[in-house]
């Protein structure tokens, strides 16, 4: 089958790679219908994640038909259409009893973190992912989604991943009615953040970036205001806005390759490779006001960031953090995009066929052609 492949920092290609097989009784293999790079794959293309081996494969937002059944499997058959989770989850251990699939500790053999990932690296199992024909699916009766009737495998491909990770953002944040919400990034994960900020009660949103495009974007799809942080100092400017206190809360949904900061354009990848670039998680802090709420969203690789903890101490600020937990919002969130909502599709600036995967990193990765967000569509699914 075809897959995209990992051959080290900043090359993947697409490969000739033999079919996964099932491997225990509650796996389901999947024929991959659609699967999104994430600004999470970024991460892993430029080796930033540690134990991603060379002949990997990527991938943890797809959708896809099922096409293999373990013979233990109840709650799926051959043929249904499903949206698989990110996280791989147990369902039954202390975690996931609590809702707390993204830290399930049966998943994945270094378990003293989050749960296994599809496509992201031994330090998360060591899972295929479904940027492929063909994909594995453990515990197939507790992650996947069956897809409605009535809807389309693009319309809720998001689900996976982004959608509940940015309306998890939203909700940690514990929003009041009427309160001023700063999202720093206009990502697909800041868009999703921005729209969920809405929705559970903000009376203002405002979103950073330096990409014009983006900006554009964000005011159209998310109807917010913008700060371009190349033509603003973004936190002197965010206080001013908010009357000189700062916002009630903030979202960062940028994480470890953050722009903005000098020594990170001095050191540049020596930098990111010894602590990741905590700007992004520090102008959260700064442009907060006392008292505040943080949420970091975004992902940092690396442990030797340096956070302002002191500040976010002295201010009082509550800062709440984690991996989606995909599958206690996916219901909800389908409810969402069923009653036009959130148009999570609406996303989607590039479909590209699997066979050319590599050339969609690269547009995604440099930001081309106004890119937001790349579907691979597999031969057999187009
Ligand atoms: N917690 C989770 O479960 C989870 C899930 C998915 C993605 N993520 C993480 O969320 C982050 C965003 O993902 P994405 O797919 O939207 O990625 P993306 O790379 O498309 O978007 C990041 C955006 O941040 C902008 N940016 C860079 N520096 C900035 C700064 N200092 N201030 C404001 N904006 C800045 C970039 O220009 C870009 O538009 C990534 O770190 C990803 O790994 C986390
Ligand atoms: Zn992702
Ligand atoms: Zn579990």
């Amino acid at each position: 089958m075809l897959a995209l492949t990992y051959g080290g920092p900043n090359r993947v290609r697409v490969k000739d790679k033999p079919e996964p097989k099932l491997e225990h009784p509650n796996d389901v293999v999947l024929r991959v219908t659609r699967a999104a790079i994430c600004g999470s794959d970024l991460h892993l293309l430029h080796g930033l994640i540690p134990d991603t081996r060379v002949g990997c494969t990527f991938g943890h937002e797809f959708t896809g038909v099922v096409e293999e059944v373990g013979s233990s499997v109840e709650s799926l058959q051959r043929g249904d259409r499903v949206v698989v989770p990110f996280n791989i989850s147990c369902g039954s251990c202390f975690f996931c009893e609590r809702g707390l699939t993204a830290n399930c500790e049966n998943t994945n053999p270094n378990a003293s973190v989050a749960s296994g990932v599809y496509g992201y690296s031994h330090t998360t199992g060591g899972f295929e992912g479904g940027q492929a024909e063909l994909v594995r699916v453990p515990f197939a009766d507790v992650g996947p989604m069956k897809i409605p009737d009535d809807m389309t495998d693009e319309a809720v491909l998001f689900l996976s991943d982004i959608l509940p990770t940015g309306y998890q953002a939203a909700e940690m944040g514990e929003i009041k009615p009427g309160e001023t919400v700063v999202v720093f990034g206009c990502g697909p994960v800041g868009l999703f953040a921005q729209k969920s900020a809405w929705l559970l009660g903000a009376g203002r949103v405002i979103a950073v970036d330096y990409l014009d495009y983006r900006l554009e974007f964000a005011r159209r799809y998310s109807g917010v205001e913008t700060v371009n942080f190349r033509e603003v100092d973004a936190v002197a400017h965010l206080r001013k806005i908010t009357g000189g206190r700062g916002a009630d809360v903030c979202i960062d949904a940028v994480g470890c390759e953050a722009k903005g900061s000098l020594a990170q354009t001095i050191f540049g990848v020596k930098a990111k490779l010894m602590a990741g670039s905590s700007t992004a998680i520090n102008w959260s802090i700064a442009s907060v006001r006392k008292g505040g709420n943080v949420v970091l969203i975004g992902a940092y690789g690396p442990p030797f960031n340096a956070v302002d903890i002191g500040t976010a101490m002295n201010k009082g600020l509550t800062i709440r953090m984690n991996q989606a937990n995909c599958k206690r919002y996916m219901p909800h969130l389908l409810e969402h995009i069923r009653e036009g909502r959130i148009d999570a599709e609406g996303i989607i600036t590039h479909r590209v066929p699997l066979e050319d995967a590599a050339e969609a990193y690269e547009l995604f990765d440099r930001r081309r052609d106004d890119c937001i967000k790349c579907v691979l569509i597999p031969p057999k699914a187009a």
